[in-house]
């Protein structure tokens, strides 16, 4: 199983290669499959902030909320003196229910694809916060990368909110734990956002939203590849899916071939009989075997699981062991 980013640099002169051969790779197998990655171009970008704000998609706030509940319990856990590192930050607003609660905390250190995006909200959080040291770095996660100086004494904590974690197979969150685990070293943490197993009507719905949104979003992929991968996708002639599946614990995200297509994609055809799919997304849906699996298999151990009343998503505080 090739890994695959989950985000990357989109509108780079020439789509990186690692994509390219994850895009051609995956059309080519069956059943056929595209990275999720494809999403999130700036379109894919605002389609998903719409997304968090569905009725349905009681993901984020759910997170919000929990967190906002027990900001103080993990910064009881956290101590003094942390160095906050967010993997994939985003416009950096979950972690400021964190960065509130810590005491002393020395720095944070935002790590995002999206350069401006990244020092933009660099800027904010210095000024937010004054006595933290703002520390961007500017890399795909899921890569190994280089940390900046920071003071020795500082705890590193990571943050890795979302439930992002459920868009890996879990092998790929495992190892992605891993490098999360090197990188906090021995006496580290990290605090993982992570949706749980739920009744599959709930998951179907925030999935399925009344509105159309994820429709959209999902459908925006072809439009991502016709453009940056100069394909031919007709996107009329598919319709967005999205089920889960019990046995593997996951939502599954396909666009479905209402007809016979054929696309040229570099030089490559692909050809889609009617009611055939392409798999673009997997979001794994968590218990606590599950979670203790993957979470054992990354070199940590669940030290504390907050929730929420409805016990629909955990943030968990992750030690290493
Ligand atoms: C980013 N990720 C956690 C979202 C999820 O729920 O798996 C992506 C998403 N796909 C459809 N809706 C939202």
């Amino acid at each position: 199983m090739t890994s695959t980013p989950l985000r990357y640099r989109a509108g780079s002169e020439a789509a990186p290669a690692l994509l390219r051969a994850a895009v051609l790779e995956g059309l080519q197998s069956t059943p056929k499959t595209l990275p999720a990655a494809l999403f999130y171009d700036a379109r894919g970008a605002e389609l998903f902030e719409e997304i968090t704000r569905l009725p349905e998609y009681y993901l984020t706030r759910t997170e919000h909320a929990i967190l906002k509940q027990h900001a103080g319990d993990l910064a009881d856990r956290i101590g003094e003196n942390a160095a906050i590192i967010e993997f994939g930050s985003g416009a950096a607003i979950k972690v400021r229910y964190l960065l509130s609660a810590l005491r002393n905390a020395s720095a944070y250190i935002p790590v995002d694809v999206s350069r401006e995006q990244l020092h933009a909200v660099a800027a904010e959080r210095a000024i937010e916060y004054p006595g933290v040291s703002v520390l961007p770095v500017w890399a795909d996660y899921t890569e190994p990368f280089d940390l900046p100086d920071m003071p020795d004494s500082a705890r590193r904590i990571g943050f890795f909110p979302g439930s992002t974690i459920g868009n890996l197979h879990p092998d790929e969150a495992s190892a992605f734990l891993r490098r999360v685990r090197d990188c906090v070293g021995d006496d580290g943490g990290l605090i993982l956002g992570v949706d749980r197993r739920k009744d599959p009507w709930l998951l179907n719905a925030a999935y399925n939203d009344a509105a159309g949104v994820t429709a959209e979003f999902n459908l925006n992929a072809l439009s991502h590849l016709n453009r940056e991968f100069r394909a031919t996708f007709a996107r009329a002639g598919f319709k967005h899916r999205a089920f889960f599946n019990d046995v593997a614990s996951r939502i599954e995200m396909h666009l479905e071939a209402l007809s016979p297509q054929h696309v040229m994609l570099q030089g490559t055809s692909v050809t889609f009989a009617a009611g055939e799919t392409v798999r673009t997304e997997c979001s794994y849906k968590y218990d606590r075997p599950r979670l203790d699996a993957v979470v054992a298999n990354g070199g940590f151990r669940v030290a504390e699981l907050f929730t929420d009343a409805q016990q629909w998503f955990w943030v968990a505080w992750l030690e290493p062991v």
